[in-house]
């Protein structure tokens, strides 16, 4: 059993996220109660974001769990007027605090060893493919999940992560149930189908909708490479949220030696849409290494005939366009597998079927360059 103290101690990383104080510093953990191994606490919050309360309720939950308790119950409350006032200057923070406070959402610390960063370092040798759209819904997500297991199937070491901060789909699509755990504040990355998975989804309770405020964005996406045990990794594969917008901006800042595959539908106009993507790309200097078709055509299984249902040659125009070449062509199909099965997931395709040695192509051509 833990003593009032001891919970104080184990809750010392804890950052406010709107000050970048302490919660210990700011005396924003209150009504601490210990009974047996359950632990029960009120935290103060500057704000009352549905989402930065559950990511700190979360990480309550996991240092405490940690430590050893087995219930934690956490309130929040807004501070009051008079608390907000009480706050210190920005010239009086914690003396523990080593870095700016901007970078930290989630947790606060690295574990021994873990250079910040390092992911990002050009000289990582990690590739970095960003899956990108001009518009919603044509497969950005299927194809960042089945290129990820392709390359894993290939032998390489393969990371994903979520960069759609407010549609995150990634855990859900490739059937994960289990949360990261956080070991010496750092986030441990859940492996999926030999692949490591970083997702805002894994952060988010019940499905609720993401508002962030634009610099939490920021903020968030960089938490993703500092915070997380990405270990060594060939490729890290990230799942842009569609269009060219903020986030899909701060990527591609982030990111600069990202390369870059651009998703399309087969239909003209879809086609046209997505030349705005690969025109961002290409005015970031991000390498474009080519096109995918999705949903290029639908192949009737009894007598083989291919059904142009949403159209013909949007992919291979737009290649061309962006003068790049066009990776693949990918038909309508789910994948053939089945909720009782293990390895049960939505949108991955399995090693030996139709659709699944398309994408073994692709990676085996991204390998050899
Ligand atoms: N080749 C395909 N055949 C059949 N269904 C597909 C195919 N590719 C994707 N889908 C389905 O289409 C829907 C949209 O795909 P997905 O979520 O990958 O698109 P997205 O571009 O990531 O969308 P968003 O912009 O919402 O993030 C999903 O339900 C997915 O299962
Ligand atoms: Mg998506």
């Amino acid at each position: 059993m833990l003593s009032r103290d001891q919970v104080l101690e184990v809750l010392s990383t804890l950052q406010e996220p709107m000050s970048g104080l302490l919660f210990t510093d700011l005396q924003f953990i209150r009504d601490i109660m210990v009974k047996e191994d359950s632990v029960a606490l009120t935290l103060i919050c500057l704000t009352d974001d549905e989402n930065v309360r559950n990511i700190l309720k979360n990480n309550v939950t996991a240092l405490l769990q940690e430590a050893g308790v087995q219930e934690v119950h956490v309130r929040m409350r807004l501070a009051s007027a008079a608390e907000k006032e009480s706050l210190p200057s920005s010239e009086q923070k914690s003396t523990k605090e080593t870095e700016p406070a901007d970078d930290e959402v989630l947790v606060k610390g690295h574990a021994a060893g873990m250079e910040s960063h390092e992911l990002l370092d050009p000289k990582s040798g990690v590739t970095f493919i960003a899956i990108a759209s001009g518009k919603g819904g044509v497969g950005k997500s299927t194809v960042t999940v089945n290129l990820a297991v392709a390359l894993a199937r290939q032998g390489k070491k393969v990371g994903i992560i979520d960069a759609d901060i407010y549609g995150f789909s990634i855990p859900d699509m490739m059937g994960i149930e289990d949360a990261p755990v956080l070991i010496d504040g750092v986030i441990e990355p859940v492996e999926r189908f030999g692949v490591k998975v970083m997702s805002m989804g894994f952060f988010v309770q019940e499905n609720s909708p993401v508002i962030w405020r634009g610099p939490m964005l920021g903020k968030m996406l960089r938490q993703f490479f500092s915070d997380v045990n990405w270990g060594d990794l060939d490729y890290m594969i990230l799942d842009l949220p569609p269009g060219t917008g903020d986030v899909a901006l701060d990527v591609h800042q982030m990111i600069p030696q990202s390369k870059e595959i651009i998703v399309t539908t087969p239909h003209a106009t879809a086609a046209f849409v997505a030349a705005r993507a690969g025109a961002m790309a290409i005015q970031t200097n991000h390498e474009l290494l080519g096109v995918i078709e999705n949903m290029a055509y639908y192949e009737c299984s009894a007598c083989g005939t291919k059904d142009y249902v949403f159209g013909r040659g949007g992919g291979g125009r737009l290649a061309e366009s962006l003068h790049t070449e066009l990776l693949a062509q990918i038909p309508l199909g789910s994948p053939d597998n089945h909720i009782s099965e293990p390895d049960f997931s939505p949108s991955v395709y399995k090693e030996n079927t139709e659709i699944g040695k398309i994408y073994d192509e692709v990676a085996k051509h991204l390998i050899t360059g």
